[in-house]
């Protein structure tokens, strides 16, 4: 078993130096199918989960677990995405000239967030092929990949605790969560040895298995550690579930010859491209604001009462 390590030629002596993990790709390049009619005119990624979209979560978490170049994959129709993080300096200007200057600040700051750049996926061929697209940009250094319609909650820290894991073992890891047997259909799945801890090792992988072929109830969700050896893989990998390329084939493929780790956690996870769970992320996002907790609470406690909810 081989494991290539993203290496800096600034040895010490010892071997080089294997290189931190400092980039982030966002995948943001879907068809957003299953929320039309929303998602026709404006990305899926640009919902807003209280006043902030989806994507701006995402990047807050790469960048809080260290991160300091993100690349978004985007497409013609997603321009928004970028407008969002790009200065904006006639409403900057009316805002100071207003005297709102926290407000000013706060637009500003989100182009200083981190070196963010783009590029286009010309056509939604699956997210392998979306990964696929930021061979250049990555270069020779590990990544994280982060989908942008998936939010982590903060308190679950799983992309810092796969970051640690890479920084202890050099093997690409994926984030892992049990889901109902009968969901894990709509998932990767990963047939897995425990390893201590939060960590497995994962020994097989599984693109939407039906419940019965599925190896276990361990489920892909949104959050990847990949050295570059994955392009590779990509460029082999043909479409499979639904004719796209499917990131779980390419990972399949390079576990043949390759450690891969899972780092298993329990919640925090929103879905926000799917309804259902849009909806919770935006009401748990509400409940913990401070300038809108209690009175948001009030109101779904109203809500409760009035719809007989746990009675
Ligand atoms: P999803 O499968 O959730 O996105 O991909 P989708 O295909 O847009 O969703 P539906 O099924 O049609 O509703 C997860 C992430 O990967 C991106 C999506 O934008 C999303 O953020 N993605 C997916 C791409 O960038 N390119 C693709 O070809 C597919």
């Amino acid at each position: 078993m081989s494991t290539t390590e993203s290496t800096t030629s600034a040895g010490t002596g010892n071997g080089p130096v294997p290189k931190p993990v400092r980039k982030a790709v966002i995948p943001a390049a879907g068809l957003g199918t299953r929320f039309l009619p929303f998602s026709k005119a404006v990305p899926k990624e640009m919902l807003a989960v209280v006043d902030r979209p989806v994507i701006q979560y995402v990047i807050e978490e790469a960048v809080d677990a260290g991160i300091e170049d993100i690349l978004i994959i985007t497409s013609r129709y997603k321009k928004s995405i970028e407008d969002h993080f790009d200065r904006l300096l006639d409403l900057e200007d009316q805002l100071e000239a207003k005297g709102k200057m926290a407000e000013a600040e706060q637009i500003r700051g989100l182009s200083e967030l981190a070196q963010i750049h783009f590029v286009r996926q010309g056509e939604a061929l699956g997210l392998g092929h979306a990964i696929g697209t930021a061979r250049n940009h990555v270069g020779d250094e590990p990544f994280v990949v982060l989908l942008g319609d998936d939010i982590m909650h903060p308190r679950a820290g799983v992309l810092k605790g796969m970051i640690d894991a890479y920084n202890h073992h050099r093997a690409a890891v994926v984030a892992l969560m049990e889901v109902p047997p009968e969901d894990i259909s709509a998932y990767g799945c990963a047939a897995v040895k425990p390893m201590g801890d939060r960590l497995v090792e994962v020994t097989g992988l599984v693109e939407k298995p039906a419940p019965e072929d599925a190896p276990s109830n361990l489920a892909i969700m949104g959050r990847y550690l990949f050295t570059p050896d994955i392009f590779d893989e990509i460029a082999h990998t043909e479409p499979g579930v639904g004719g796209e390329i499917q990131i779980t084939d390419a990972m399949a493929r390079l576990l043949t010859h390759q450690r891969m780790l899972g780092y298993t956690f329990s919640e925090g996870r929103f879905d926000t491209g799917k309804k259902i769970d849009y909806l919770r992320a935006v009401v748990e996002m509400a409940l913990e604001r401070d300038d809108l907790g209690v009175e948001f609470r009030e109101i779904l406690a109203d809500i409760v009462a009035r719809e007989g909810i746990g009675v």
